[in-house]
């Protein structure tokens, strides 16, 4: 416990009602050799911080160490994670968004924090997580086979709709969410099917993956592998619109202004909903505005399992960025995933996916 943890509730307390001892001091003269941080530290299989606050982050991203908790902090060699909470204001904060980064590039993981009405009364970003939620985290998190025996199919990269020889429409996705996705699902135990749009990053190892090139090429591979499937993910960013024809020839430029006849291309994650024996079956939403609404609706739309929805176009997180955060929709449930690298974000939905397709 840090001093400040002290203010609010005794290490007493806390000693009664877990039946361990609480430490505190970071020289403890009862720590039989006086170096009971690098002991703890040595002990740990992993170490929760929680709750942190925005003080404890910043020490933590700057590896300070005035303390037990924060000497403990630089003194492990296990995984972290930490569940933050404070609020909404000090969330939001440039420093403390600055500090969270830095952190996850350190490797730390973040647990939450949840959004809700705090306790100095302002609604926002900042309350943490229940604890039976952490622990359910940790626990979904450090069991390696969480997918062992699934069978799982996903889409990743953009879709190229081709308006003649030489020229197309596409988008600014790089893949790389989609095949974290794809190679977190497989180090989880999952046999892995991957429809990829084109981009330029190494192919997943281990799994097994397809290039297409358009919307109708996607939707086609995409059903011929869909038998017996027991979770499909659509991370792909597919055209909603294709030309109506493909020039053969390059299209010349003649006029001052031209126009373009586009057609809508079939929903590939909707039709996969629609299917007898569908899979659990998990959308993505891009967007630029009203996250939530929008995402609520192509859930229900869709008619998806779930719904994972990121921020595009802006300068952190979405396209072709390494770092993402997500807000995850279901059927009367919703999570936060706060902005981490793509494979440790890949790795909490993949959790949140295996404890909604078994329950
Ligand atoms: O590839 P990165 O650079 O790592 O970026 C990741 C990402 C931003 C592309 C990814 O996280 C993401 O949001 N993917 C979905 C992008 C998208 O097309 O969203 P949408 O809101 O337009 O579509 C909603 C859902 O319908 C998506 O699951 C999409 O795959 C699916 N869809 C859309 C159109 C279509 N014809 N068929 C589909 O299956």
């Amino acid at each position: 416990m840090t001093k400040a943890a002290t203010q609010f509730i005794s290490p007493l307390t806390f000693q009664a009602l877990s039946a361990h001892p609480v430490h505190t001091e970071l020289l403890d003269a009862d720590q039989e050799n006086a170096m009971g941080h690098i002991n703890l530290a040595r002990w740990a299989d992993l170490l929760l911080i929680a709750p942190a606050t925005a003080n404890s982050l910043a020490k933590f991203s700057y590896g300070l160490a005035d303390d037990l908790l924060s000497t403990l902090y630089l003194a492990v060699e296990c995984p972290v994670y930490i569940a933050p909470a404070m609020n909404q204001a000090m969330w939001y904060k440039p420093a403390t968004q600055e500090n969270i980064q830095r952190l996850t590039r350190h490797g730390v993981t973040f647990i939450g924090p949840d959004e809700g009405s705090q306790a100095c009364g302002d609604i926002g970003p900042g309350r943490m997580t229940e604890p039976e939620a952490i622990v359910q985290s940790l626990k979904l998190q450090n069991s390696p086979g969480i997918l062992q025996g699934t069978k799982v199919l996903l889409t990743a990269g953009p879709t190229r709709e081709q308006l003649d020889p030489v020229r197309f429409i596409s988008n600014r996705s790089s893949g790389k969410m989609g095949y974290a996705l794809a190679e977190q699902a497989q180090r989880l135990g999952a046999q892995v099917t991957l429809i990829s749009g084109p981009v330029a990053i190494p192919a997943p190892k281990h799994v097994q993956t397809f290039f297409v090139q358009s919307a109708a090429e996607m939707y086609d591979t995409v059903m011929q592998h869909m038998a017996g499937q027991d979770i499909m993910i659509a991370a792909a960013a597919v055209a909603d619109y294709t030309p109506e024809l493909v020039q053969t020839e390059k299209i010349k430029k003649q006029n001052e202004k031209t126009e373009l006849n586009l057609r809508k291309t079939k929903d590939i994650v909707a039709s996969v909903a629609k299917l007898d024996n569908r899979p659990f079956t998990v959308g993505f939403a891009a967007e630029t505005q009203n996250l939530e609404h929008y995402a609520q609706d192509k859930l229900r739309r869709k008619n998806l399992d779930m719904i994972a929805a990121n921020w595009v176009g802006q300068a952190e997180g979405g396209f072709d960025s390494d770092c993402n955060a997500l807000q995850v929709y279901w059927e009367n449930g919703q999570q936060t995933f706060t902005i981490t690298d793509k494979p440790q974000l890949a790795r909490q939905l993949l959790a949140l996916i295996a404890e909604r397709f078994h329950a």
